[in-house]
């Protein structure tokens, strides 16, 4: 590591994001609440006030400065601002100007997102984003927190991993509204998302012509399992639909051909972005499998001999693969704005794999730039352990340590080595 050098512009961030740090217990009204009241969550988990943000976020503020980032990731709960259609409590928006304003005094630039997963009950009950007016509901959202924080806020995300959302919701049945195998369902609901997407593009740079917008794109690193046609065939497939579904739509216009039939016009979010930015965890390989038509004919492959995460995080997130960062960014490369590596990260209790995540993942970045490619931050997910969704405590991603019952945290190594990258690049 010692060989490398990075440009003191290059920004090191962490990422998080509001219900996973603030929890459910304060939240009746958002879709993740009430989720977890129906006994949705593995072992009946509950999130309580999770890491306490609601409350304090500047214990972990402070922390993030011990580790000198200069950016940090959070997300700002749509169900806390807007508790019933139409009705914003001014009380909540004062709560999170707060957070935005700490994060200022301790120089670290907050990048805010607007929807990472929750939502307000009362915008899924009436059709989430496949409703018709769900642009206009999103852009007016956007548009008042624009309003309430433009002088501290001006880099935005609107939406947190379109396709982990719509393929968690409808086809995996581990996200509200929990469907399954429903490819319809998920296609107009990434048809919506690009709407929105669009829209509150637009409506971002209404209040703040020169804001930085994008979102943050989730990219799994898909292989063949073999050299097969089938199984090249099968990878590319996945890919098309899983990582090209909303990436495609937004950089061209192109919904593909698995979605097309339900997604309707997606030509409003075409160019709604001033940067590129991706999440990426793992890498997954793909066979083709006949028997298995509602998963496009494709079965995930994780080989037994392959790096794990803890758990059974193979399912959820792949093999850990921050070699896949290099690949990555170099398919968002060349359309004229930086590119932002917006989370990775490693469900990891012991630190036996997270500095070489950390370590590894450097080195991609390093490499891209020596290349040329203007990648131009790193966010490691997450600053500190936190509720993992469907998964509660299990997965345990920090670069400190939580422990939940006495609310402590500790600096793993890798928070260690993450302080050296961040603090002296
Ligand atoms: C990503 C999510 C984030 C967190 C990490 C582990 O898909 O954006 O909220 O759950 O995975």
């Amino acid at each position: 590591m010692s060989g490398l050098a990075f440009p003191p512009e290059f920004v090191w961030g962490v990422a998080t994001s509001s219900f996973q740090v603030e929890g459910a217990k304060s939240n009746p009204g958002s879709t993740w609440s009430r989720w977890e009241d129906e006994g949705h969550i593995r072992g009946g988990a509950r999130s309580g006030d999770a890491c306490g943000w609601w409350q304090d976020p500047e214990i972990d503020l402070d922390r993030a400065a011990e580790l000198g980032v200069t950016a940090i990731r959070v997300s700002l709960e749509w169900s806390r601002i807007e508790p019933r259609a139409g009705v914003v409590d001014l009380k909540v928006l004062e709560r999170y100007r707060r957070l935005l304003v700490g994060c200022r005094e301790r120089e670290i630039e907050p990048v805010v997102c607007l929807h990472h997963f929750s939502e307000p009950t009362w915008f899924a009950d009436r059709g989430g984003f496949a409703a018709k007016d769900a642009p206009l509901l999103f852009a007016r959202h956007a548009e008042r927190v624009a309003k309430a924080y433009g002088d501290v806020v001006d880099w935005w995300l609107t939406l947190n991993e379109p396709n982990i959302y719509a393929a968690g919701g409808w086809m995996f049945g581990q996200f509200p509204p929990g469907r399954t195998r429903d490819l319809r369902g998920a296609a107009r609901t990434l048809g919506g998302m690009v709407r929105a997407h669009g829209a509150a593009y637009r409506a971002l740079h209404g209040v703040q012509p020169h804001a930085r917008v994008g979102w943050a794109q989730h990219l799994v690193t898909l292989e063949p399992a073999s050299s097969s046609f089938r199984d090249r065939r099968a990878a590319a497939t996945l890919d098309q639909v899983f990582n090209g579904a909303f990436l495609d739509s937004v950089l061209d216009g192109r919904v593909n051909r698995a979605l097309a039939p339900w997604a309707g016009d997606v030509s409003g979010g075409v160019g709604a972005y001033d940067f590129l930015g991706f999440n990426t965890y793992g890498r997954m390989h793909i066979a083709f499998d006949p028997r298995r038509p509602g998963d496009l004919f494709t079965r995930r492959i994780v080989p037994e001999d392959a790096v794990a995460g803890d758990g059974d995080s193979a399912e959820s997130h792949g093999e850990p693969y921050p070699q896949g960062i290099g690949p990555l960014t170099r398919r968002l490369a060349g359309r004229g704005v930086p590119i932002y590596v917006l989370e990775n990260g490693v469900p990891d209790a012991t630190d036996r794999l997270r500095p070489w995540v950390v370590a590894t993942a450097a080195h991609e970045v390093h490499a891209l730039i020596a290349d040329g490619v203007d990648v131009r931050g790193y966010f490691h997910w997450s600053l500190v352990d936190n509720w993992e969704w469907e998964r509660g405590w299990e997965q345990r991603f920090g670069l400190y340590a939580l422990d939940v019952e006495t609310g402590e945290r500790t600096l793993r190594p890798s928070g260690e080595l993450f302080r050296t990258l961040a603090s002296r690049g």
